[in-house]
């Protein structure tokens, strides 16, 4: 396994890889590796000749008073990861501002999915977060030169958005969404649980728990969405509620009766660390 560390020794490992007919697969993170990241690498190592991760904490999708300083980092344990999964390279671009990174002095252009954006979900409360999100893979994207990419359906509305932008700049890359990988009390893993301490640990499975019984009461046939989110409400122990919604799968916009596979999604807050987590809603009869 190499590690890169500069925009232009991993395009030149991508050219090689390239020139030689080899397929290859990304797996984009942020690092503070886990079992939900080494999911992703599962998924698309048997599917290409060379797999690539990067680690990068993308300030661009970080607000000011949010945690970019305090983000949990541990490159040694992620190398470590990687090398078990069978990763070939993993990328490791220096900060912002740095003449040999993704960003280098000057760079000003941004990536922006309005409709599955502006006032959806997660954008509500971090408006410039996918406008980040989306450069950042963007620009990874260019560099890596990869042929198929793997993200979490954890993060469900990057994922849509994600997949919008390949679709639309004609980027013929395969991206391929993984399930949700869950401790086993069901709190969905992210790198962000390492902030959670004591009771409030136990209080941050009540998002899984609350879009469950969701899951539940529509099995009992109750599909108006209204009434589907109360059933959630009741189940949580959160400190501030971000958003509890019912949503198209596709379009993200908010959906009134679950008559067609939708997806609920939930943010909030557990002291002072902020969870996400969704789920499918599937009525019944209706497909897979
Ligand atoms: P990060 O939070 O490190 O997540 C990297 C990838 O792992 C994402 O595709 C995310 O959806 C997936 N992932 C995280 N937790 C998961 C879980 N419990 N189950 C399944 N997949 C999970 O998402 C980002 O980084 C960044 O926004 C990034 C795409 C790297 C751009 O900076």
């Amino acid at each position: 396994m190499q590690t890169l560390d500069t925009v232009a020794a991993m395009r030149q490992a991508s050219a090689r890889f390239r020139a030689d007919g080899l397929r290859i697969g990304f797996v984009p993170t942020m690092g503070f590796l886990h079992e939900g990241h080494r999911s992703l690498m599962r998924l698309l190592r048997p599917q290409v000749d060379r797999l690539v991760v990067s680690i990068y904490v993308n300030p661009l999708q970080f607000a000011p008073h949010e945690d970019f300083d305090v983000y949990p980092r541990d490159p040694e344990g992620d190398s470590a990861i990687c090398e078990e999964e069978g990763a070939d390279v993993i990328f490791m671009p220096p900060p912002a501002g740095d003449p040999t990174g993704l960003y280098p002095p000057g760079f000003q252009t941004r990536i922006h999915v309005p409709a599955l954006d502006d006032g959806r979900l997660c954008a509500k409360s971090r408006p410039h977060f996918f406008e980040g999100v989306a450069t950042v893979v963007y620009r990874l994207f260019q560099v890596v030169g990869c042929d198929m990419a793997a993200f979490g359906e954890k993060d469900f509305q990057q994922l849509t958005i994600i997949r919008r932008m390949v679709a639309d700049l004609e980027m013929g890359i395969d991206i391929v969404g993984g399930p949700i990988i869950r401790e086993d009390d069901g709190l969905a893993m992210s790198s962000r649980n390492a902030y959670l301490k004591g009771v409030d640990r136990q209080r941050a499975v009540s998002l899984s728990r609350g879009l469950r019984a969701m899951q539940g009461a529509l099995a009992d046939g109750v599909t108006d969405a209204a009434a589907l989110i109360e059933v959630a409400k009741a189940e949580l122990e959160v400190d501030a509620l971000d958003y509890l919604e019912v949503v198209d799968k596709d379009s993200l916009a908010k959906v009134g009766e679950v008559t067609r596979e939708s997806r609920a999604a939930i943010a909030a807050m557990v002291g002072r660390t902020r969870l996400i987590d969704n789920v499918a809603l599937v009525p019944r009869g209706a497909g897979s």
